[in-house]
Order: structure tokens, then sequence, then C-alpha cells
């Protein structure tokens, strides 16, 4: 029986020459990989009330939204900077590859909310360290982050764990 992992292909020197770029159009293209990522990314969090979903550009949204649906909660995007069309707040990260701004709508998570974070990948942390600090700044209660691959080497998790952040990964 095919793993999560088994789903998910790796692209050479995308989108810079040294990058193993992990690609999971393959896994979200499959039903049974699709399905399975869900139910073990919720696994842990059974009998836990979330309050919304916050999922990062771009792949988070994918993944971010199907988790929403499944806990029949709201889903909150964060997006690269210029994309969201309300009054934002904002916070500057450093990527495995580049920098970037990462935003969301200043009226998107009410205090004391609780949150589950989702993105498809954990790195260096760095993407999701900026969604915490956005989820945090407007009050939201981060209970989990949770990632289909977590690159070890890159230290995402524990620069995530060093905050308090539960992290949850189902490969590497
Ligand atoms: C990827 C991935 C994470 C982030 C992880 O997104 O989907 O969001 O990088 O890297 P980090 O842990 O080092 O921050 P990317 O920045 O490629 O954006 P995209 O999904 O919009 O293509
Ligand atoms: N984001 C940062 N590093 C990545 C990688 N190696 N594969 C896919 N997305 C990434």
């Amino acid at each position: 029986m095919k793993t999560v992992k088994d789903y998910i292909r790796t692209i050479v020197d995308f989108p810079h020459e040294g990058i193993l770029f992990r690609d999971v159009t393959t896994l979200f293209a499959d039903p049974r990989g699709f399905r399975i990522a869900v139910d073990q990314l919720l696994h842990p969090y059974a009998g836990i009330r979330f309050d919304k979903v916050v999922g990062l550009e771009a792949r988070g949204f994918i993944l971010g939204g199907a988790i929403a649906h499944q806990l029949s909660v709201g889903f909150v995007p964060i997006r690269k900077k210029g994309k969201l069309p309300g009054a934002v707040i904002s916070e500057e990260y450093q990527l495995e590859y580049g920098e970037a701004v990462v935003e969301i709508h200043d009226d998107a998570i009410k205090a004391g909310e609780r949150i589950l974070v989702v993105d498809d990948l954990l790195a260096t942390g760095g993407t999701a360290e900026a969604g915490i600090r956005l989820v945090e700044r407007l009050g939201g209660e981060i209970i989990g982050c949770a990632f289909i691959i977590d690159l070890p080497d890159l230290g995402g998790r524990k620069r995530l764990e060093a905050l308090g952040m539960d992290v949850h990964a189902l490969c590497a």
C-alpha cells in the first residue's frame, strides 16, 4: 500500500540549482493520496476543537481548504504581499531561496480563536514563523501546526518548537 510520501515527487534544481523541490501536485492529483494526507494530518487532533484553519500560500490553500471542510470550520488565507484586498497586517521573512512578505486580513481572526496552521512543507520555518506571528498579533491561539513534509535538516521544526508550537508532519 502506498504511503503519503510515495505520492510526492522530487524535482531536481527547481526553482534554483541545488534545490530538491518536493512537488505535492502529484499527491493532490491522486484521490487516495489527497484523502490519506488530509486524514493523517487530522489524526492527532481528533476530539480537539478548532475555530479556524489558517493556510499559507499557495499549496497551504489547497490543503487547508480540504482540512477546514473536514473540520467544518472556516478557512483564512495568509498571502504574499499585495494580494489581499482588505486591510492587512504584514510580516517579513527569509525563505530557503529568497525573502518575502506575507499578509493576513486584520479582521480574519478574533482574539481567542483556536487556530490550526497548515502548509504543505516545513523547510527553514521562516514562512510558518511569519504566519504564526500574524495569527498571534491578531490574538489567535495556535493549537497546532500541520505539514505534509518536514525537511529536518533545514531546522524548521526546531524553530517552531522553540516558539512553543506543536508541530505535526507526515514525512521527511
Ligand atoms: C514553500 C512551501 C512553504 C515554504 C516553506 O512555499 O509551500 O510555504 O516554501 O519554506 P520555509 O519553511 O523555508 O519558509 P513557497 O515559498 O515556495 O511559495 P508558493 O507555495 O507560493 O510557491
Ligand atoms: N519550499 C522551501 N523549500 C522547498 C522544497 N525543497 N520543496 C518544496 N517547497 C519548498
